[in-house]
């Protein structure tokens, strides 16, 4: 029997319970459980095979929510919040006892976001705690953007995926820190450097592993396909040196035609990288399953989304 299903007041009770429940968000599914029972935080763990020490993002209903759970909050934290919130951008923001370590990592920071889907904002305003949920795959694997993704994923271990639809936006929340209460991002994402910028000012980004110890997060092989993937701007040449090979090819519109390429995706034939970002795992996943002895990505142009677009590619091909 299939563990995808609608039922709102079924994923309440599971989560009462201490049950794990993988969500829809606008982002990818999360693996969820309430972030006050060591029982369910500790399987969102066990069944990611995730290393304790990676910090789990807490998912709360409504803004006034934050002050239960962070103290001294930077006033750039709260424009952003503000601004973009329900939506795709985490905050780092200093913890109250109240959160368990255990979330945390030991660290003395929480992630927080509240997430923009109407079942999942629904379901958080029916509980009396907030949710813990990572990205709803196995520890470096490709996040899902929809609820067979999960249930393939996970099938035999959680008792139930809430389906929501296809992930609108498509890859993870930009997550952003603070120090010296000046936004820093930690984690490119689906909110863009650019709209972050319009509300609080040019922005530094520490994403990478050697400089931003604070997100344990950001390992450089990350979101990645079983098969063999390549990163390039140059498409046919990179097609042409591995004729021998059985070749998928991910575009953003290019539609080269080669005898080379057993399967293709175009992620989006006008050029337009929000939907190249709603499709981007999907076309992952699917290559994946095609049987290829190598995946052929082409970078994407180097702003907006497809700055993010390319962070995921680059850890993908590691
Ligand atoms: O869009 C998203 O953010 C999705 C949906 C489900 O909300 N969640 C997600 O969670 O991507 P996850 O666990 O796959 O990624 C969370 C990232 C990790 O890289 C983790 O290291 C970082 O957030 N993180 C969590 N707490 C942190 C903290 N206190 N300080 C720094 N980084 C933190
Ligand atoms: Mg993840």
């Amino acid at each position: 029997m299939s563990i995808i299903s609608t039922d709102l007041s079924k994923a309440a009770e599971l989560l009462n319970n201490e049950e794990l429940v993988a969500i829809p968000t606008e982002t990818v599914y999360g693996l969820a459980g309430n972030i006050f029972s060591e029982k369910a935080v500790k399987a969102i763990f066990e069944t990611k095979e995730r290393p304790f020490f990676n910090p789990l993002i807490v998912h709360i209903p409504n803004i006034d929510y934050l002050e239960t759970i962070v103290d001294a909050i930077p006033e750039k934290a709260k424009l952003l919040a503000e601004a973009f919130w329900p939506g795709p951008i985490t905050l780092v923001l200093k913890k109250k006892s109240i959160i368990p370590d255990l979330i945390t990592g030991g660290k003395d920071t929480v992630a927080v976001r509240i997430p923009n889907h109407p079942l999942t904002l629904e379901l958080l305003n029916q509980l009396d705690f907030p949710l813990a949920a990572p990205s709803a795959n196995p520890f470096n694997r490709i996040s899902p953007t929809k609820a067979e993704h999960v249930e393939s994923y996970f099938k035999d271990k959680i008792k139930m995926v809430l389906d929501g639809g296809a992930c609108k936006s498509g890859i993870e929340s930009t997550i952003i820190g603070f120090e010296n209460s000046e936004p820093i991002i930690y984690r490119l994402g689906s909110t863009s450097i650019e709209a972050i910028e319009a509300v609080v000012g040019t922005i530094e980004i520490k994403n990478k592993k050697e400089v931003a110890p604070d997100a344990p997060g950001m390992l450089e092989r990350h979101y990645a396909p079983k098969t063999k993937t390549i990163l390039t701007s140059h498409l046919k040449e990179a097609v042409e040196a591995n004729k021998n090979l059985r070749i998928g090819l991910l575009t953003y519109n290019d539609i080269l035609n080669d005898d080379a390429i057993h399967f293709k995706i175009v992620l989006s034939e006008g050029k337009n990288l929000e939907e190249a970002a709603s499709k981007l795992y999907d076309a992952l996943h699917q290559l994946d399953q095609q049987d290829l002895d190598l995946i052929i990505a082409e970078r994407l142009p180097d702003y907006g989304l497809g700055k993010s677009i390319n962070d995921r590619l680059t850890r993908a091909t590691k």
